[in-house]
């Protein structure tokens, strides 16, 4: 009865995949030597878990896609809203072929995030809750805030950004690590319905100038510097710089606010611009604790964060109000099985979109304990993140595998000389975790006790896409599972017709999800084209993706022109432009290489103007145009020196070659017969190791 029960749920919309071979799996009847991979989560997790087996899952789901309007609505109610939603809860236009692409959840509704976020919690009686755990870089250096202190601080800027004439609507650029300052200055924003534009403090002058220019903010927020493991990064410098640049470009912020993080510098030696820049410390105390809120309508913009797409150009991508608290807030309390009792920390950097959703909006919004940390994760020594855990006793651990795979080279020691036993859910993300990584992470980070959820999502998508939910499915290593509640993902052919069953194919969506972006700033066009052109009738990621025979989803990495180094994508185009404004620099062609670490590296061929020599020299300072122009993160592994690029006859370089050669499959460069001149095949071969 039980199977029969599973198996009529298999029955889902397609996009669900194929779920009816898992259950006979789940129910023991094919555990095959081939199915020896599957992890199920123990009896004791199980037993407590939100949702706790595979029908709880496919009921919630099911209705979650037949009754999308009223799954999420229900969700919603539990949220405060100043007015509720009018009457259509969503609507929506995914389909190119019939007019212009549109997303709208909860439109007429009125709310705030921050509200949500902080003042709900309080008003329930959790105000004397630990909201935020600092862990300064230096062991010893930390300090925390309860969630009435966090409201505290968070009104105090919001009432300085208001006095100072920031409105609804207006832009904040923030370039801040991670300092308590950096959730408090995004709440702030919310707050008053101002759009934050959060850039990742490891950006150079230049990537910060043009995201000024594009989102033109009235006001930046930044501190002095900062230490991340030994080094010492000066931030003020970088936005001074940037503001030299955005002014040339007819951009200039009046206000630079400066947190002065006495741990990395002194306010006497951080350069000053009278009038323009002020000190936090000096000003902010200074104002009240207490502030209106803007309530603002669900469809109102929350914030802009640039990424990297196949041109140059970066995209400031768009997320609104509504939808997204609700999609984040219950994305992080699912995903991660979260009970009040949990102690949360994600690594991640708020400079990035998983700063946002699981750092500060997801885990507020359930009114969590989340630490967050300024340092670098293997300093003074590789056993840091464990201290930390141990410290605070953090029970759900979320992070990249590129940290993963650098703590596993580093040895075993470093991990079981902490307790760990705080654990009960790991979480990964940013690219596709190799399963001897999953596992080494599953059985000694988390003592073969803590189920893994590898969550599949991007910066557009706003919230986890495709995740395990810990307690419910039994895990393969490697695989993301099945998609979140809501989510139809289907895997697509070249031509763009759906593929059922066993496949690989590009990954697409069908439908709307409330935590969906809902343009690129300012261009709208450039949205269209990029994410839905490719297969009309679908959001197109850009990620390619296996479903086996058993309907989980295996993500294979990108299809377009952008790496995935350490979880941080980079467009191949951005690199080559920076590599091409260098001097000597004729032609550039980047591709991305498998690293042992950074799960892929970046590999440039450069051909240098016609008579240069080449010399370690001029390699250095080419990588250093890159990091001057992006950052630190997207300097080349590798410089390969080429006299000429493989081209076809119009012109294009062809990349697949190029990727063939970097990663020395010199038997697998397929046909070079198109290309305009062979003979530059052999050239780059012959100069591999120069
Ligand atoms: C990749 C980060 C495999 C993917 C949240 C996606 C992943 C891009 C995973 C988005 C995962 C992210 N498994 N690949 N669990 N998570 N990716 O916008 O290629 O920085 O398209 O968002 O990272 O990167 P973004």
């Amino acid at each position: 009865g039980h199977l029969r029960h599973v198996e009529s749920m298999a029955t889902l919309p397609s996009g669900a995949g194929k779920i009816s071979h898992l259950n006979a799996v789940i129910l023991g009847e094919s555990l095959a030597s081939e199915e020896d991979d599957l992890v199920f989560p123990s009896q004791e997790f199980t037993s407590q878990a939100l949702v706790s087996s595979p029908e709880q899952y496919m009921s919630m789901y099911k209705r979650s896609i037949e009754d999308p309007a009223g799954f999420w609505s229900d969700i919603a109610s539990k949220f405060y809203w100043e007015v509720k939603w009018g009457e259509k809860v969503f609507s929506e236009n995914m389909d190119i072929r019939k007019g212009t692409v549109n997303i709208e959840w909860f439109k007429g509704g009125r709310t705030n995030i921050c509200y949500n976020a902080l003042d709900r919690h309080i008003q329930a009686g959790n105000g004397g809750q630990i909201a935020i755990y600092w862990e300064g870089n230096e062991p010893g250096q930390d300090g925390n805030l309860t969630y009435s202190q966090l409201l505290e601080k968070v009104c105090q800027l919001a009432n300085y950004l208001r006095d100072i004439g920031v409105r609804k609507g207006d832009a904040v650029a923030i370039y801040l690590p991670m300092l308590a300052e950096l959730p408090i200055a995004m709440l702030a924003c919310a707050r008053i319905g101002a759009v934050h534009s959060v850039v990742f403090a490891g950006f150079s002058a230049e990537s910060l100038a043009q995201r000024i220019i594009d989102c033109k903010p009235k006001v930046i927020i930044t501190c002095n510097a900062v230490r991340r493991g030994s080094k010492i990064i000066y931030l003020k410098d970088i936005v001074d710089s940037a503001l030299v640049e955005s002014s040339k470009n007819g951009t200039s912020v009046d206000v630079c606010l400066t947190c002065e993080n006495q741990s990395a510098m002194n306010r006497e030696s951080t350069k000053w611009q009278e009038g323009r820049d002020f000190w936090w410390q000096d000003i902010i105390p200074k104002y009240s604790t207490v502030s209106t809120i803007e309530w603002v309508d669900a469809e109102d913009p929350l914030f802009l964060l640039y990424t990297s797409g196949s041109t140059g150009k970066p995209k400031g991508v768009l997320h609104t109000t509504g939808g997204y608290m609700i999609y984040t807030a219950t994305t992080f309390k699912y995903a991660f099985d979260y009970k009040p009792t949990d102690i949360y920390w994600c690594t991640a950097d708020c400079g990035w979109i998983t700063g946002h959703s699981y750092v500060t909006y997801g885990p507020l919004l359930n009114g969590a304990t989340v630490v967050v940390y300024e340092g670098a994760p293997n300093y003074p020594d590789s056993g840091r993140c464990w201290d930390i855990v141990d410290k605070y006793k953090v029970t759900i651990f979320y992070t990249a595998p590129t940290l993963i795979r650098s703590l596993m080279r580093d040895g075993d020691e470093f991990v079981t000389r902490y307790s760990r036993k705080s654990l009960r859910v790991l979480g990964s993300v940013g690219e596709p975790i190799n399963p001897s990584a999953w596992r080494w992470f599953y059985n000694v980070i988390g003592g073969a006790r803590s189920p893994i959820s590898d969550t599949w999502w991007q910066t557009e998508t706003g919230g986890f896409m495709i995740t395990p939910l810990p307690g419910a499915w039994p895990q393969k290593p490697g695989s993301a599972t099945f998609p979140f509640f809501g989510v139809q993902p289907v895997i697509v052919d070249e031509k763009g017709t759906e593929i059922e069953g066993e496949c690989s194919g590009y990954l697409c969506v069908k439908n709307s999800w409330p935590g969906a972006f809902r343009t690129l700033y300012g261009d709208h066009e450039r949205y269209e084209t990029t994410y839905f052109k490719p297969f009309p009738g679908y959001y197109f990621t850009g990620d390619g993706c296996s479903r086996d025979k058993d309907g989980y989803h295996w993500l294979t990495g990108r299809v377009d022109d952008v790496i995935n180094v350490s979880g941080h994508r980079i467009g191949t185009a951005e690199v080559e432009s920076a590599l091409v404004s260098h001097p000597k620099c004729a032609e550039a062609a980047v591709v991305g290489v498998e690293h042992e670490v950074k799960g892929q590296g970046l590999y440039a061929f450069v051909t240098l103007v016609e008579g240069e020599p080449y010399s370690e020299e001029l390699r250095k300072s080419l990588v250093l145009a890159v990091r001057n122009q992006i950052g630190a993160f997207a300097a080349p592994d590798k410089v390969h020196w080429a006299p000429g690029l493989p081209k076809t006859r119009s012109g294009k370089i062809m990349r697949r070659i190029l990727r063939k050669i970097a990663s020395r499959q010199l038997d697998e460069l397929g046909d070079t017969s198109t290309l305009a001149d062979p003979g530059v095949v052999e050239q780059l071969i012959a100069l591999n190791d120069c």
